[in-house]
């Protein structure tokens, strides 16, 4: 089977087993975990912010910045293709209390000015914007830095605080050229995950100011975060970021590969191809076409009317080059 269904599906590689076996541990509640520590350490120099910490998942990056800064009458302005919208159960208001207001955007990029109109200050009877969100990449388009930049003094000159999901910001870093600190520097604070395209099994890092980070790590232990001997999973984490940074490269290849041969089939229509994601329209049903597929051995997901498609270590060039085949061969007759 070839799984393009997500780059969460990604397992860990034998190299990173062992420096997962062979990792120093203590317990991390008590700050004395001396891998978690080094990872810390790491996504501070590649982030340039004061302090991190690692968190069990990308949803809680988002909820701890979101409760920290929001909460009860407090808004944030987001996109309305956001995980934290889309993806999370809600947890923004259920339980961070905070309303997210949706900004109108072009497949997840808002702009500034348009941000701007739907900022409210204080107010008796109104809720009031507390936060900015933004998401890089999102639905695997990299979010331009120049929008960034302005979102950020946006942001300043409103005294809202600019939290960044950056799941997959090393797809954005390494598509541009620009490196995790200057997109870091356009946020207050930014979690990327390592669960994604970097190969790990679990595990985000959320990085800020100190003061923000230190209410973060009692948020996490509210939430039920606070681990013991992590120290085994943050040895996967550096892993990570010391050798598989670079490859996310591989997957942007093999991602234009495979679209191009899905908008030569004359039955896909792209909507999305970027980084390691493509989303595509058919005038077939595409349950079927996710069906065919999954017949033929590659596996991808129907996002509302859309087959989705995710590229990650999973998929090789040799595989790619057999995913393009199957898709050359394909039949529409099968979409049944
Ligand atoms: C953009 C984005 N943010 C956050 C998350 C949440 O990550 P997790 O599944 O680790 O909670 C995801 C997960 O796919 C995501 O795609």
């Amino acid at each position: 089977m070839y799984d393009l269904r997500s780059d969460t599906f990604t397992k860990p590689t034998e190299a990173m087993r062992k420096a997962m076996y062979s990792a120093e541990v203590g317990d991390d509640v008590y700050g004395e975990d001396p891998t978690v520590e080094r990872l810390q350490r790491m996504a501070e120099e590649i982030t340039g912010k004061e302090r991190s910490l690692v968190v069990s998942s990308g949803c809680m990056g988002n909820l701890i910045p979101l409760m920290i800064k929001g909460g009860k009458g407090m808004e944030v302005l987001t996109s309305g293709y956001s995980h934290i919208v889309n993806h999370e159960i809600g947890a923004v208001s259920s339980l961070g209390g905070t309303l997210p207001v949706i900004i109108p955007s072009d497949h997840g990029i808002m702009k500034a000015d348009e941000i701007a109109k739907h900022i409210h200050g204080y107010a008796y009877d109104m809720s009031e914007s507390a936060i900015i969100e933004t998401e890089n990449t999102t639905s695997g388009i990299v979010y331009p830095i120049d929008d960034l930049r302005s979102i950020r003094k946006l942001a300043d000159s409103n005294n809202l605080w600019v939290h960044m999901d950056g799941a997959r910001i090393f797809n954005a870093s390494v598509e541009t050229g620009i490196s995790v600190r200057e997109y870091a520097d356009t946020a207050s604070d930014i979690t990327f995950c390592l669960s994604k395209g970097l190969g790990c099994p679990a595990f985000s890092v959320l990085s800020g100011d100190k003061d923000f980070i230190e209410k973060a790590k009692r948020l996490r232990k509210l939430l039920g975060g606070g681990m013991r001997q992590i120290g085994i999973l943050a040895a996967a984490g550096i892993y990570a970021l010391e050798n598989n940074v670079a490859r996310l490269r591989d997957d942007h290849e093999h991602r234009a590969a495979i679209s191009e041969a899905l908008a030569r089939t004359g039955w896909a229509d792209i909507e999305i191809s970027a980084t390691n994601m493509i989303f595509f329209r058919s005038d077939r049903d595409m349950d079927s076409i996710v069906a065919a597929f999954r017949r033929k051995g590659v596996l991808f997901l129907k996002e509302g009317d859309m087959g989705r498609i995710v590229l990650s270590l999973n998929i090789s060039d040799e595989d790619t080059r057999e995913i393009v085949r199957i898709i050359e061969s394909m039949d529409p007759k099968e979409f049944v």
